[in-house]
């Protein structure tokens, strides 16, 4: 196996150690261990960005798999249910023992199947989603194996994220030994949970990621740095953790970047942590920034333009000022942003932008 680097900025990778995240794991684990239907085993993972979803789906995979479970990922698109009966079959193969055939010639599975999890040609045309993950929940248990189901990118109000949560509360209605986990950026939850045939959701174990702590941060690059042999001094080290602002994306281009700029060479100087943080910036602005601000309107974008003339959190009162709005449009504005997790209010008649140096960003894009 090729070694893990030790920064890796690009999405939807597990990265060589996940930062900060510990109540979150421990309460997924927590799930793994109780019975069907515990609210610890239906968990929606809300962040923006880079925040760290995928990552924190990939270790969830990783812990279960260990644990005896058949992990099954999909992302909410068209294919989600095929794949999701499709990864079981996939993972869970090899944990069913072949059977002789019973008469030569004709191989045997059990009943439904034609060997191993495939189904046989009659369940496969006359049943839909949920009887098919049931059979494979239920044959699997006889093998000793559980399912975790995960989907990340969790779509405003699909149909099959329908057919997901209802399968999900029939699969438990059985005592069947499934878990789920789904991640989505902030405003397509807030419109699935709007959903009152998704009460499932509702009652899922909602957890927002936040921003990683100065202080997991900065031990996280001392103990890196040390174990590849460099040397970073107090000063650089506040800057590095300083250019991170948190931000698990940036950690990983910060990180990355020291390292680059640094070669062969084994003192990390904040000259150096310097040009890492600015080409950092960059990669934002290309992976990030553009991303986040594409789906929104013009006057989305006008109203965050506002806000961008202060370095910390914005007044209401400012931001209606300086786009020359009424009240009444500035909080539907105000409420529009919230919801799309841009923005976020941490003190009463404030916002603030959520991901980290949007506001030079704003200023100064072309
Ligand atoms: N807890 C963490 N500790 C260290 N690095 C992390 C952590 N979480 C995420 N990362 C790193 O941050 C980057 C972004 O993570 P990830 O792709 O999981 O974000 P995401 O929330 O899924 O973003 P998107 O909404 O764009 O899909 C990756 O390089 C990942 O390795
Ligand atoms: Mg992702």
């Amino acid at each position: 196996m090729v070694a893990k680097p030790p920064f890796l900025p690009t999405f939807g990778n597990k990265p060589y150690k996940i930062i900060g995240r510990d109540a979150v794991l421990e309460g997924f684990l927590k799930g793994l261990e109780s019975v069907p239907g515990h609210p610890d085993r239906a968990m929606l993972i809300i962040g923006q960005r880079g925040m760290g979803k995928t990552a924190l789906l990939l270790e969830f995979a990783e812990l279960a798999e260990r644990r005896g479970f058949i992990v099954a990922s999909a992302v909410d698109n068209d294919q989600m249910l095929d794949d999701i009966l499709q990864g079981v079959q996939r993972k869970g193969t090899p944990f069913i023992p072949e059977r002789k055939p019973l008469v030569q010639g004709f191989t045997a599975g059990a009943l439904g199947f034609s060997i191993g999890l495939t189904f046989n040609e009659v369940t496969d045309k006359t049943f839909g989603f949920r009887i098919k993950l049931s059979m494979l929940c239920e044959e699997l248990e006889k093998h000793g194996k559980g399912v975790l189901v995960l989907v990340d990118e969790v779509q405003p109000d699909t149909m099959r994220m329908r057919e997901l949560a209802t399968s999900y509360q029939h699969l438990v209605g059985e005592g069947r030994n499934i878990v789920i986990a789904m991640a989505g950026l902030s405003h397509s939850i807030s419109s699935v949970l709007n959903d009152k045939i998704l009460t499932f959701l509702n009652r899922a174990r909602k957890t927002r990621l936040d921003m990683l702590s100065d202080t997991s941060v900065r031990l996280h690059f001392a103990k890196t740095f040390k174990s590849l042999n460099k040397e970073i001094d107090q000063e650089a080290l506040d800057d590095a953790v300083a250019a991170t602002r948190g931000y698990p994306y940036l950690l990983q281009l910060v990180g990355y970047y020291i390292l680059e700029y640094l070669g062969d060479d084994d003192n990390i100087t904040r000259a150096i942590v310097a040009n890492a943080a600015e080409v950092s910036r960059q990669d934002m602005a290309d992976n990030v920034y553009k991303a986040v601000l594409n789906p929104l309107s013009a006057a989305d974008i006008r109203f965050l333009e506002a806000m961008a003339q202060d370095d910390g959190p914005s007044r209401i009162s400012d931001i209606q000022e300086r786009i020359g709005e009424s009240q009444a449009y500035t909080q539907v504005y105000r409420r529009r942003l919230l919801e799309s997790g841009v923005v976020a209010s941490e003190q009463r008649g404030e916002l603030n932008l959520t991901v980290p140096f949007m506001a030079e960003y704003l200023r100064t894009r072309p």
